[in-house]
């Protein structure tokens, strides 16, 4: 069999990295969370650069020492020898992470590195986990730039209030009105910080959206399969 490549973005609280880690796992392919690539490099960047400054911050991606897990029940993240799957979900990382992501040269080294993987991972000779098979890749412009040329391409989304709600459960572990209240500030600041340098909102040309507003986790994850049925 050829080897696929499944590209999926969407907005915070869209449910795309559960989704996609399951769609990976269910066809055997790697996975490539994009978010924490920028989220590591923002804890780089905090520990080794002066956020303020563009250039500092692009030097300072340019030499971080990351190193990325495909395998989607187990996707690490590795700084410096170091494991930050958990620091990169911070309330710090998440406040600073879009300043971080709209550095115009960051955008460029890290989309090199994707692009590494993607091609590594999709590589019948080259892939270490999906033994060829493939890999799904998320984030914020997959579709657009980093794979425009995959085999399936999906936008995910959802109503701002399902994604409020999800966003609220993740973070306070309660979806009442108070913290949906304290989640709503940070959700819609990051989306529109995100908004100008990527395209998340409505689907390019060939992109298939699915809307996961009035679907639960399982129907997500199959609305997402009948569509790589489909595209595959
Ligand atoms: O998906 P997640 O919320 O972990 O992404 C964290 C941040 O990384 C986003 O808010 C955005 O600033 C940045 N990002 C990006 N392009 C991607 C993936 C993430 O700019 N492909």
């Amino acid at each position: 069999t050829t080897p696929v490549v499944i590209a999926i973005d969407g907005p915070s609280g869209s449910g795309k990295s559960s989704v996609s880690k399951a769609v990976a796992a269910r066809l055997g392919l790697a996975y490539l969370d994009t978010g924490a690539m920028y989220r590591a490099a923002t804890v780089w960047v905090m520990e080794t650069a002066d956020l303020e400054d563009p250039t500092s911050v692009a030097t300072a991606v340019r030499a971080m020492p990351l190193v990325m897990g495909v395998d989607p029940a187990a996707p690490g993240v590795e700084l410096d020898g170091r494991d930050v799957a958990t620091t990169i979900r911070g309330t710090e990382v998440t406040t600073n992470v879009s300043k971080v992501a709209s550095n115009l040269e960051v955008r460029a080294e890290l989309k090199r590195r994707q692009r590494e993987i993607i091609d590594q991972e999709s590589s019948p000779t080259e892939a270490v986990l999906s033994g060829g098979r493939g890999i799904v890749a998320e984030g914020r412009d997959i579709t657009t730039v980093v794979a425009p040329d995959a085999d399936v391409r999906v936008l995910l989304t959802a109503s701002e209030e399902a994604r409020l709600r999800r966003r609220s459960l993740e973070v306070h572990g309660a979806a009442d009105a108070s913290a949906v209240d304290a989640t709503r500030d940070q959700v819609l600041r990051r989306d529109r910080d995100d908004a100008k340098v990527t395209s998340f909102h409505t689907a390019a040309d060939g992109v298939v959206t699915v809307d996961s507003s009035d679907l639960d986790f399982e129907q997500t994850v199959q609305a997402v399969l009948t569509v790589v049925a489909q595209q595959t």
